[in-house]
């Protein structure tokens, strides 16, 4: 996401680490790198030896990278350098690729000239009687070399740097500990079932990371947001074991724009600085004082603003009664019963145009069911409107369908064969081969291809059940099976130019003057936002194209999180009616019913959660003195 105010370094009264907001994952990991390579140039004239923090998982793997790069074209030599990683699942074998020991070797260590003596990971094969006197060995070992000079720390959803979950002591040192369910529900993600994840880990203790003389705490998007406000602005305490190190002399916060988006400075920078106003910025701003005063924006006096720090926003808009009629109406503005714009009328108030009237719309699903959960009741008046309404499911989500299901439709087709004698043998084949691939399947929990190509028609045929409810022809829908998706496993590959190729051939077909869109960036796994970087990219390469002049991308969310109120472009109001059709084409996704393979950590069911957060929405707007609707879907207008 986009930071709409500025990130005046001034105005970060409320933050307790000094924090550098970098233009992007990749700039930030170039400077860190740049400091480390620094240091051990730097000490390789004095014939030192530098110690390293290193930490595993997605936060910092760039930095790696930029060593490596540094290792072959640069001929940066890590000869000096000892290096002591946070932490090891336990119990973990070292030789299996999700082990921390795989991961350092894969990304790093195989491909610099670091001694293997001088590298130390903690050892997750170890008998568990010895490992008392083991992690008082790993940290005699860091002391005898002198502490750690650079160390390294992503930042788990629960606060955790290392494995130091939410309840670690301040002076916790290395260590075995229980892994907190949310660190084993985000572990998930590699090792794709629930249960196959170690619920205990090897871990440096707050006090060992604590001694370093310098640490980079790092985090990159928006799912990292709220752990970082948190870390950042608040107080100090075990329940979030990041916020420790506030008390360090020398750290520094590293964070992309995503990871900012819920600091102060950059939600509310009126709380914390003198603000140079916009219309926009006024905007969130009276939104803001709205809710907080739970007032309708119509009756917020002067001396609301006054009293809440707002006086200067008066002096910019001239009174509250011009401000609150102004914000009021861009707020109302934003509502249509027409998401695909209203034929025949005027439509400069009117968030979608009113021509043509008759629209070529594609509606990109992430998975096979974001179109429903997260615009279902939209994707229903689109077609009811009468717009040539196009669904295209990006991937084939075929890792979040339970293996009981998946032989539930195998047993189905083995005994309807059977029952009509056509082809049994085939048939049982199949049967019989995915039945031995679950029983077989034990810890590397990676799909059979065949197992894969079920699960990826059994989502297909519930994608098509729910775009048929709503109304779609069957020639409407399209299944993308995006080949970046294609691993079996949670970990995905890069964005590759076939997946941007296919995206492009939907889109030169269709010619949409209205593209919907998942930009809803805090999906655990990062799947929609690679599916939307790849829309964007398929728009770039179609720049020239006469069609793409005319057409609108609109953002929606809604399975993770919500838009803000004040972000919202296009509001689309649901009656009661409308919520249960859109119920109902989430039902059509069984496989995902109850609880989902991957249900994150909100314990409420995909269409739950939607219901919620769309009346939720309706009750925003409500509150804000608007009209009171049953519930509300929201869309944000992405310029490209
Ligand atoms: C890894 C570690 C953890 C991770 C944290 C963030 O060695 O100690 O604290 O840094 O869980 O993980 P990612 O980077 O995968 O989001």
């Amino acid at each position: 996401m986009k930071i709409k105010f500025s990130q005046d370094a001034s105005a970060t009264m409320l933050e307790r680490m000094p924090v550098i907001i970098k233009a992007s994952e990749e700039a930030a990991c170039l400077d860190v790198a740049d400091a480390i390579a620094r240091l051990i140039i730097d000490k390789q004239k004095n014939n030192q030896t530098v110690v390293l923090g290193l930490a595993t998982g997605v936060t910092p793997i760039k930095i790696y990278q930029e060593l490596v790069r540094k290792h072959r074209e640069e001929g940066l030599s890590f000869r000096n350098v000892v290096t002591f990683n946070l932490d090891e699942y336990y119990p973990q074998s070292k030789t299996s690729k999700l082990s921390y020991h795989y991961f350092m070797h894969y990304h790093l260590f195989d491909q610099i000239d670091i001694p293997a003596e001088n590298i130390n990971i903690p050892d997750g094969e170890l008998d568990s009687d010895k490992m008392a006197d083991y992690c008082k060995f790993y940290e005699e070992k860091i002391d005898a070399y002198g502490g750690i000079d650079i160390q390294i720390l992503g930042i788990g959803r629960t606060g955790h740097i290392g494995f130091n979950e939410p309840g670690s002591r301040e002076e916790s040192l290395t260590r075995l500990v229980k892994l907190h369910p949310i660190t084993i529900m985000d572990a998930t993600r590699e090792f794709i079932r629930e249960d196959l994840v170690p619920r205990r880990a090897i871990t440096m203790g707050i006090k060992t990371i604590s001694k370093a003389r310098k640490v980079y705490l790092l985090a990159w998007g928006e799912k990292k947001a709220p752990i970082i406000k948190q870390a950042i602005e608040g107080p100090v305490s075990e329940e979030n074991p990041a916020t420790f190190l506030q008390l360090h002399p020398n750290v520094s916060v590293l964070i992309d724009p995503d990871a900012a988006v819920e600091l102060t400075r950059i939600k509310t920078p009126w709380v914390v600085s003198v603000v140079d106003w916009d219309i926009d910025i006024a905007k969130s701003a009276v939104i803001w004082l709205g809710q907080k005063l739970k007032k309708p924006i119509l009756k917020l006096t002067e001396d609301d603003y006054r009293k809440n720090g707002l006086g200067d926003l008066l002096g910019f808009a001239g009174d509250s009664q011009k401000l609150n009629v102004r914000i009021f109406n861009s707020l109302q503005h934003t509502i249509t019963g027409w998401p695909g714009g209203k034929p025949n009328s005027d439509d400069t108030h009117r968030p979608e145009r009113a021509n043509p009237a008759r629209k070529r719309v594609v509606i990109f699903s992430p998975h096979p069911d974001d179109d429903v959960i997260s615009m279902g009741g939209t994707f229903r008046k689109l077609v009811k409107q009468g717009h040539d309404v196009h669904v295209a499911y990006q991937v084939s989500g075929n890792i979040a369908v339970f293996d009981d299901d998946a032989r539930k439709y195998a047993e189905f087709i083995k005994d309807i064969s059977g029952a009509l004698d056509i082809a049994a043998g085939e048939f049982s084949r199949i049967h019989d081969e995915l039945v031995e691939a679950i029983n077989s399947k034990g810890e590397s929990s990676k799909d059979t291809k065949l197992m894969r190509s079920v699960k990826g028609f059994i989502r297909k045929g519930e994608a098509s059940a729910g775009a048929r409810f709503i109304g779609l022809k069957d020639e409407n829908i399209h299944f993308l099976n995006l080949p970046f998706y294609e691993t079996g496993e949670a970990r995905k590959n890069g964005l590759g130019q076939e997946d941007i190729d296919i995206i492009k051939k939907l889109l030169t077909a269709v010619k949409p003057h209205q593209i919907f869109a998942a930009g809803d960036l805090r999906d655990p796994h990062g799947t929609h936002k690679v599916c939307f970087d790849a829309i964007l990219m398929a728009l770039e390469e179609l720049k020239q194209e006469a069609w793409i002049k005319d057409c609108w991308l609109w953002m929606y969310r809604g399975a993770w999180h919500e838009w803000e109120t004040d972000e919202i472009e296009m509001a689309i109001p649901l009656s009661p009616v409308d919520l249960m059709y859109k119920r109902k084409a989430i039902f059509k996704h069984q496989s995902q019913k109850d609880t989902p393979v991957f249900p994150g950590n909100d314990p409420r069911e995909f269409w739950q959660r939607a219901e919620d957060r769309n009346r939720q929405t309706a009750q925003y707007f409500d509150q804000l003195g608007l009209t009171e609707y049953e519930a509300i879907e929201a869309f944000v207008r992405y310029h490209y």
